[in-house]
């Protein structure tokens, strides 16, 4: 039998690390003998320590095509990686196309390959924050709507998709970042990234930020980080591209002025969970991270009004705090006790062997069915 031909589309940050859990499984598994899989990267994150950081530490293949789109307004990066893909696709003629997430190079590559009559198969479908002036938002939704197979990490997920009517080839299939989180745990002991930044474990504070909302109006930006110069504990500030470019557009802005923040470049995913895994508390605006903090028992504040990942607000060290200072400080106080109560479980660690195996599934009827026709 010929193997069926299947490219990924990933061009973000935390796309490479969902796209790591499918080319880890590929290579564990006899799968590969039936799925020829390609990687298409966009370009979309391109600075070393947002992309090709989690290629070598991840050991994911080189990306066999990467469109270096770089950054633009929506429209001309969408645009750009529409006409990049399109080029390459007539070309290679996948039998199917696998995108992940919501960014901008999930509807990219879902559009294309619906124009040109390819199944598409979204992970991570189903996920809402029913706010659609989030970018993020419009992308999953539209991506959703025009994908063939779409595999879901919560029972929500599904729940949201039937509601709009969705039903059909949806499957629940658990998490995709906690597979690779489960594989990382045997990494996690060294210490080496606490000594270089000088952090004593449950001693500080972890900060990401990097939506949106929280960004582009910088005085807002300013005013988390001045709380979090007046907190106790030092915090460390995992700078995002996006947030350091706001931030230095600022004029009256001066990152000496904060003794208890260490502003740091993105870090490598593993480093990130040694960070995580240690933090007193996490704070942060990505919905990656908020899983993590949940996964390693780690009190979690968010810097958002809502949530896609409605399990996590059952659990007690899980605070939205939106953009309110005092929410936010009041949560940085709050005394965290051991808790030991599970709300939510992703998964068995087992959902990219779940995706490729239906996939595989549902190629192999499709062909069967095509070769009826014939
Ligand atoms: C994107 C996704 C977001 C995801 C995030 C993960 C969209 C609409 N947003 O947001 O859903 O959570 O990735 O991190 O797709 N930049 C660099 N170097 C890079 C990449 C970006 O300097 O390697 C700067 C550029 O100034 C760019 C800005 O960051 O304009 C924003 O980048 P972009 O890819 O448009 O969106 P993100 O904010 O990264
Ligand atoms: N991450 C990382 N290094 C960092 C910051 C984040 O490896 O400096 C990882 C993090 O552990 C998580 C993922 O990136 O697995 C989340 O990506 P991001 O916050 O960029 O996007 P989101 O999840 O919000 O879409």
């Amino acid at each position: 039998m010929d193997r069926f031909r299947i490219f990924s589309i990933t061009g973000a940050r935390p796309q490479f690390i969902k796209l790591a859990a499918i080319t880890r499984q590929l290579y564990c598994s006899e799968l590969h003998k039936k799925i020829e899989h390609r990687i298409l990267h966009t370009g979309q994150h391109y600075d070393c320590e947002m992309s090709e950081i989690f290629f070598q530490q991840l050991k994911i293949p080189r990306p066999d095509y990467n469109l270096g789109v770089g950054s633009h307004s929506p429209a001309k990066q969408i645009g750009l990686m529409m006409s990049g893909i399109e080029k390459i696709f007539v070309k290679e003629k996948p039998d199917l196309v696998i995108v992940y997430g919501d960014t901008n190079s999930t509807l990219a590559g879902a559009i294309t390959s619906v124009h040109l009559g390819i199944p598409v198969a979204h992970v991570e479908a189903g996920l809402r924050s029913f706010r659609m002036d989030m970018p993020e938002e419009i992308n999953r939704v539209l991506s959703d709507r025009i994908s063939t197979l779409l595999f879901c990490p919560t029972k929500t997920a599904v729940k949201n998709l039937k509601k709009e009517g969705i039903t059909e080839n949806v499957w629940m299939v658990g998490d995709i970042m906690y597979d690779i989180f489960l594989h990382a745990q045997k990494y996690l002991n060294n210490t080496e990234i606490l000594n270089n930044y000088n952090l004593s474990p449950k001693n500080y504070l972890l900060l990401t930020i990097h939506r949106k909302e929280n960004t582009d109006d910088p005085r807002s930006l300013i005013r988390v980080l001045d709380v979090l110069e007046q907190s106790e504990e030092k915090t460390i500030f995992l700078l995002h591209p996006r947030t350091e470019k706001f931030l230095k557009g600022v004029r009256q802005f001066r990152f000496e002025r904060y003794r208890k923040l260490m502003f740091s470049k993105p870090v490598g995913y593993i480093d990130m969970l040694i960070l995580e895994k240690n933090a007193k508390k996490i704070i942060t605006d990505s919905g990656g991270v908020q899983k993590e903090a949940f996964w390693f028992n780690v009190p979690c504040i968010v810097l958002r009004e809502e949530t896609e990942w409605k399990e996590l607000l059952f659990w007690r060290h899980f605070h939205l705090v939106g953009n309110n200072v005092v929410r936010l400080q009041n949560s940085i106080k709050s005394a965290c006790r051991i808790n030991k109560q599970k709300t939510w479980t992703p998964g068995k660690g087992n959902t990219s062997l779940l995706i490729l195996e239906k996939i595989t599934r549902w190629l192999c009827w499709k062909s069967s069915c095509t070769k009826g026709l014939e």
